[in-house]
This record gives C-alpha cells, sequence and structure tokens, in this order.
C-alpha cells in the first residue's frame, strides 16, 4: 500500500487517505468540493465531541471533587452550532468578546456556565456579561475591577471575579501568542506586586466576589514546564494571600495553550496525560504550601478544534520559478491569507497534500500560495508536493480549525469561506459561505 500523504495524526480522526482520494467520516473531497465549493473548512464533528469530551473527563477524574470548569476556549473557533456541541458535551465555555458572548447566547448556551475574558472589555460587553448572568469575569486591569464593581452595583448583584496574574514565564512559543512573562499586556504581575494590590482592590470592591486567579501562558506550548512552574509561582502566591489577608482562595485557572501536531513529525498530545500531570502539580504545591487544593478549571482552544477541521482548496494556477538552487513550482489555490494568516503572522507550519486522487508523479519543491495581492500570501512555504498537480486538483491542509477560520478576514474582498460538518457519511453547513453581497451590505454610499 502507498504511504498516506500526511500521517494520521494529523488528520481528524475520521479522515483518511485509504481510498487514494481523501475522504472525511465517509465522504471524499471531491464530492465536498462539488457539493460546497472551495476553499472550505471541513470539521469532524464526531472528533469534536471526542477531543472537547476527553478533557472533560480528564479533568474530573484527575481532580474529583475538586474539579472545576473544563471551558472551551471559543477564539479559536465558535459558532452557534459549535457552541451548542459543547454545551451537548457539558463543558463551559471561556468568551472573550460581546460578540463571541452573543453566539453562546444564540446556542442557548447557559450563563452560568460562561467565563467573560478579555483584557480592555468595554463597559457595554462587562453590563450585558452581568445582565445574562455569566458565571465568572476575569479581571484584568484595576480599571476593569472598578467598572465591574460600579456595574454590579448598579445592577444590585455581587459578581464573581478572577483576578487575572502573570507569574512572569516565560513560554517555548512564538512571541505574539506568549502571554506570561512580565512585559505583556495581559493580567497583573505577581513579582511586581500588581497582582496582590489588585486583589485588595478587588476584595474592598463591596459588589465584587473574589473568586480566585487565572493564567494563561500561551498558546501551542509544546513542554509542560512552564505551566509547572507558573502553578508553582500561582500557588505560592495563593499562600502569601493567606498570610496578608487570611483567606484561602477557593478557584485556580490554569487557561489553555496545549499543543497539537501541524506536521507528520509533531507528536500530539494525550490530554487524560497532560491534565494528569498539571492536576499532579497543583496538589502537590498545595501540599506543600499548606492550602487546601482549589478547584481546578482549564481552558484548552486550539487542542480541542484544531485538529478536526481541514480546509479544502482548489488549484488556480500552477508556475515554475527558476532559483539559482532549482526551481519551484509555484501552487495558487482559490483562499490565501484571509482563511489562513497563521503563516505570514506566526510563521506557522501546515502539511499539505493532494486531496482529490493518487498521484505517482514524482514530487518538486512547492509553495502554496493564494490569491491575494501580496508576495507574503503563502500557506505552505516549503513543501514536496506532486509534480502534476494542475488546475482542478484538491489540495487540503489539516489542523486548521483553530484560529483559522476565526481569524480569517475579507482582504481584497474576499468572501469568507463556510464550515461545514461531516459526520457519518453526511455533511451539513454549520456556517455559510460569505457572498459578494454580504460584503456590499456593509456599504454605505452617497446617492449622487
Ligand atoms: N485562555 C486564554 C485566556 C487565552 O488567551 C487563550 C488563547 C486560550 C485560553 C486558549 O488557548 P489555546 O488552548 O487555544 O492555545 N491566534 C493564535 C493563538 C492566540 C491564542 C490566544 N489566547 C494562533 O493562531 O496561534
Amino acid at each position: 500500500m502507498m504511504k498516506a500523504p500526511i500521517a494520521t495524526h494529523v488528520l481528524p480522526a475520521h479522515a483518511s487517505f485509504d481510498s487514494g482520494e481523501l475522504v472525511i467520516a465517509g465522504i471524499s473531497a471531491t464530492e465536498l468540493a462539488k457539493k460546497f465549493g472551495t476553499p472550505a473548512f471541513i470539521i469532524d464533528e464526531g472528533d469534536f465531541n471526542a477531543r472537547a469530551r476527553a478533557f472533560n473527563t480528564a479533568l474530573k477524574n484527575a481532580m474529583g471533587d475538586r474539579a472545576g470548569h473544563c471551558y472551551y476556549a471559543a477564539k479559536a473557533f465558535i459558532s452557534v452550532e459549535v457552541a451548542k456541541w459543547v454545551n451537548a458535551a457539558g463543558l463551559s465555555l471561556d468568551v472573550c468578546t460581546g460578540g463571541e458572548l452573543e453566539v453562546a447566547l444564540a446556542a442557548g448556551f447557559p450563563p452560568s456556565r460562561i467565563e467573560f475574558h478579555g483584557n480592555n472589555k468595554s463597559v457595554q460587553e462587562i453590563s450585558r456579561a452581568i445582565e445574562v448572568g455569566v458565571s465568572h469575569i476575569v479581571a484584568d486591569s484595576e480599571i476593569e475591577i472598578e467598572r465591574i464593581n460600579e456595574i454590579a452595583g448598579k445592577r444590585g448583584v455581587k459578581q464573581k471575579i478572577l483576578i487575572r496574574i502573570t507569574p512572569g514565564v516565560e513560554a517555548h512559543t512564538h512571541q505574539y501568542i506568549a502571554t506570561a512573562h512580565e512585559d505583556v499586556k495581559f493580567g497583573f504581575s505577581i513579582a511586581s506586586g500588581a497582582a496582590m494590590k489588585a486583589l485588595s482592590l478587588a476584595k474592598s470592591s463591596a459588589n465584587i466576589e473574589v473568586a480566585g486567579v487565572h493564567f494563561h501562558i500561551g498558546s501551542q506550548i509544546t513542554g509542560l514546564e512552564g505551566f509547572d512552574l507558573a502553578i508553582a509561582r500561582t500557588i505560592e502566591f495563593l499562600a502569601e494571600v493567606k498570610r496578608e489577608i487570611s483567606e484561602e482562595l477557593a478557584e485556580l485557572v490554569i487557561g489553555g495553550g496545549f499543543a497539537i501536531a501541524y506536521l507528520d513529525s509533531d507528536q500530539t498530545i494525550d490530554a487524560k496525560q497532560v491534565i494528569e500531570h498539571l492536576a499532579g502539580i497543583v496538589k502537590e504545591e498545595c501540599k506543600k504550601a499548606g492550602l487546601a487544593v482549589p478547584l481546578l478549571s482549564i481552558e484548552p482552544g486550539r487542542a480541542i478544534v484544531g485538529p478536526t477541521t481541514v480546509t479544502l482548496y482548489e488549484v488556480g494556477t500552477v508556475k515554475s520559478v527558476e532559483l539559482e538552487q532549482g526551481s519551484r513550482n509555484y501552487i495558487a489555490v482559490d483562499g490565501g491569507m484571509s482563511d489562513n494568516i497563521r503563516t505570514s503572522l506566526y510563521d506557522a507550519q501546515y502539511s499539505v497534500a493532494l486531496a482529490n486522487r493518487i498521484s505517482t508523479s514524482p514530487t518538486r519543491a512547492s509553495r502554496v500560495v493564494g490569491k491575494h495581492c501580496e508576495s507574503g500570501d503563502i500557506i505552505i512555504r516549503d513543501c514536496e508536493l506532486p509534480a502534476d498537480i494542475q488546475p482542478g486538483d484538491l489540495l487540503v491542509t489539516p489542523a486548521t480549525g483553530a484560529y483559522g477560520r476565526s481569524m480569517a478576514s475579507n482582504y481584497n474582498h474576499l468572501p469568507r469561506p463556510p464550515v461545514i460538518a461531516v459526520r457519518d457519511g453526511r455533511a451539513r453547513v454549520i456556517v455559510r459561505r460569505e457572498n459578494y453581497s454580504d460584503l456590499l451590505s456593509l456599504e454605505v454610499a452617497s446617492e449622487e
């Protein structure tokens, strides 16, 4: 049998190249492209559910009665339908804007399982969050603590908050997605004393209940050392809080950030193993510090939705470019940086394969580019693809579920791709493709 062009662990659980062409949940890439057009995000619904449940169960098993919430981080990808899946799977939801909150509410997601994030929440966003009764607001600045206190006061409620702290950890990931070192816009630094000051401010605010603390050290983090250190520093901080104000904070949220495999050489993480390990560190550090174990919550986004989704593109042109060190095939597809900004923004690497047929042709050094008007519009910088790829062929890039559609733009007025859910041989649209009327519907032009 021919070697599959992409390793199984990079593909959604129900995808394979067994029949020579890519098949997801029983439907071929060709059928999907014919029915829904390209580019399109194809999400393996069963895989999403399994991954979501795996994290939730791992947290429950590892923490028992000290398990807090397993929040799905909506920023990775949310839609009304996906919010329904998250709800049905029993997870909670982390939203970080009023927009994400409205999607959750439109899905009937119970506000009592919603946590509200963001480093610059507007007065309207805070008011709406309190009005609908979100469970926790994660406070990120003193101004915000004052705002929450005032708005909760006007509404006559006591709002539960978490203080977002920065444990001063350099996570090993791209600088734009590391979030818990000192020189960063997020949270209150433990080291500088800002965290303790914020906590005192919140404690003295009549309309606020401080439930605990939160940190998130970054995203696509491959090793666990950063988490271990952040947990140790945070629990030290909780011990200091106990000494200062004789109170043990009941909740600890350790964020998301768990890495996924984009390339065959990347490893996948096992939710059970990772959560067991982190839960173990929390318990151990609490024991050392003489603290009761807090309710532990996590916020995985990428590790749930990332691997479940692939992007299907159609090849439009192929051009051989002669270079000093040989030649390169530039394969242009019908999307680009508007549906995957991650390559140009973070130097992210993706796998790619021909999806509609087997090719026995030798491979060529290739670059997969989009249709946007700039040379940085690259989806895969360096790859080997069959030399006979031609217009009309389909390409697939796996692991695009997280921060793909959610960071999509309308650059060059490209309508954003749809999201198609596949399950047991059935495919359905869960976010429809944008069209030119959608784009024009925002225009307000003068009459003359
Ligand atoms: N919790 C908080 C507070 C966060 O800020 C994030 C991600 C998460 C949880 C979820 O992290 P995850 O498990 O998905 O890694 N656009 C970037 C990623 C930005 C992540 C922002 N915060 C990318 O495409 O890699």
